[in-house]
């Protein structure tokens, strides 16, 4: 039946002690990335730092998905084994992500809305086809003076139903992502106004469109300070305000949160989800699906040099161990030391 094997991937995805590696940076994005070690965007250069990662030995101890990109998905390893079936033989779940990227939304001055409905139930099937399981959707909501505005919510959380209802469709687990974004200097209290306002349009239209909550998860920002309020929360703070915020607006049907890190360091985005699950009681499995907060060290110690391969394993495998603790409410800081 195609919606238990829908729950048994979800399921699978936010199984205790691991979670999700999104390595899906569109080609604008990783080009960033890697100008901030100094290697060009090639598509080699590109396949080159994602086989680094998919190769890591022992990781699939921790990592249950990985979010690849368009390109990703029909690349293959140095031996010549395409991606998705390289993950697939370690027992990680490939995914994709088939959003287009946020646009400008016309008439509201500042504000995105995602695009990629188009030709969305074709493309689907081209992507099971090639091996994968689960899908990615990310809107962006930014906070300012005046924004978001309830139209920005509305279609974001529309486009993101849409999506949701035709991956269902598919046999595709799809993972609803509505980023309410770390940039300015709104204090947490906004944060968790703006977030609660999010939740509850997106969960009002994914019923609306008859997505079935126990085959799906979410992906949200923690409730969190802008980056430049000069009031930033503790850890504490922000695990309470989060699951708080998550506890009124998440059915209780939705079998797991996987956070974004958002811009967060990663050790902070580990505690902050460590912290979480020390509190517990939450009745959804809380997880991870960091892109920076997993990778940003590896990146760093790889600088395009093959010989750093090694160390940038070492690194990658070091936060997805970490972060996998943190799952449990198991993380310590003496984790972050050890060799
Ligand atoms: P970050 O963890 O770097 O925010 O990336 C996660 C992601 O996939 C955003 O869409």
């Amino acid at each position: 039946m195609q919606a238990q094997a829908l729950i048994d991937t979800a399921n699978e995805l936010v199984a205790p002690g691991k979670g999700i590696l999104a390595a899906d940076e569109s080609t604008g994005t990783i080009k960033k990335r890697l100008a901030s070690i100094d290697v060009e965007s090639t598509e080699e250069n590109r396949r080159a730092y994602r086989n680094l990662l998919f190769t890591t030995p022992g990781v699939e101890d921790f990592i249950s998905g990985v979010i690849l990109f368009e390109e990703t998905l029909f690349q293959k390893a140095d031996d010549g084994t395409p991606f998705p079936d390289l993950l697939a033989a370690k027992g990680i779940v490939p995914g994709i992500k088939v959003d287009k990227g946020a646009k400008p939304l016309a008439g509201f001055e500042g504000e995105k809305v995602t695009e990629g409905l188009d030709g969305l139930r074709e493309r689907l099937a081209d992507y099971r086809e090639a091996g994968a399981r689960f899908a990615k959707w990310r809107a962006v909501i930014d906070i300012g003076e005046h924004i978001p505005s309830d139209n920005c919510i509305d279609v974001n959380a529309h486009a993101l139903a849409r999506y949701a209802a035709l991956c269902q469709e598919a046999g595709i687990v799809p993972i609803v992502e509505p980023e309410v974004l770390m940039d300015g200097a709104h204090s947490i209290e906004r944060c968790e106004a703006v977030t609660a306002r999010v939740l509850a349009r997106v969960f009002a239209e994914l019923d609306a469109q008859g997505v079935l909550f126990e085959g799906m998860l979410l992906k949200p920002n923690m409730v969190i300070a802008g980056k430049e309020c000069p009031q930033q929360a503790g850890v504490a703070q922000v695990a309470e305000a989060t699951l708080r915020c998550l506890k009124r607006y998440v059915p209780a049907a939705v079998p797991g949160i996987v956070f974004l890190s958002g811009g967060q360091s990663d050790e902070v985005a580990t505690a902050h989800l460590d912290a979480m699950n020390r509190i517990g009681g939450a009745p959804w499995r809380l997880s991870f699906s960091y892109g920076r907060a997993l990778q940003a060290p590896a990146l760093k110690a790889w600088s395009g040099k093959p010989d750093n391969v090694p160390a940038a394993q070492e690194a990658y495998f070091k936060r997805a161990k970490c972060n996998g603790a943190a799952t449990r409410g198991e993380y310590s800081e003496d984790m972050e030391r050890a060799a």
